[in-house]
């Protein structure tokens, strides 16, 4: 099953996206959250922490200025742009490629 979460700013987006996110992977997941905004703060809401929530907004910036390789997979990416949140859901930030080069 796929859910996004859309609508107008400040509309409750992020805090209806970790609500869902949660409650599904405690009913038994596995749940993988995926924040594509380019304000990637759904780390808050999932109870990740600032710095956890910081580092992989970063690794996110890290890709866009070509400084690390981007990843062809799926289980990759979520690997290695992701982190481990509360009710063992699975954050990723993924927001847009502004420049898709290089890679
Ligand atoms: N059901 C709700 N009842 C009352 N307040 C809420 C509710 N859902 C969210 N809020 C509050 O509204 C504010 C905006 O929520 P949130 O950040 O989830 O919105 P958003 O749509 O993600 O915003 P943005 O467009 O800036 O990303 C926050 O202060 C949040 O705590
Ligand atoms: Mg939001």
């Amino acid at each position: 099953m796929k859910v996004a979460v859309v609508g107008k700013g400040g509309a409750g987006k992020t805090t209806t996206a970790a609500v869902v996110a949660r409650t599904l992977s405690r009913l038994g997941g596995p749940v993988v959250a995926l924040d594509c905004d380019t304000n990637a703060n759904l780390g808050l809401s999932l109870g990740l922490g600032w710095d956890a929530t910081d580092e992989l907004a970063d690794l996110r910036s890290d890709l866009a200025e070509g400084e690390v390789e981007h990843e062809p997979t799926w289980s990759g990416l979520v690997a290695r742009f992701g982190s481990d949140a509360p009710d063992g859901v699975r954050l990723a930030v993924v927001n847009r490629i502004e420049d898709p080069e290089p890679g």
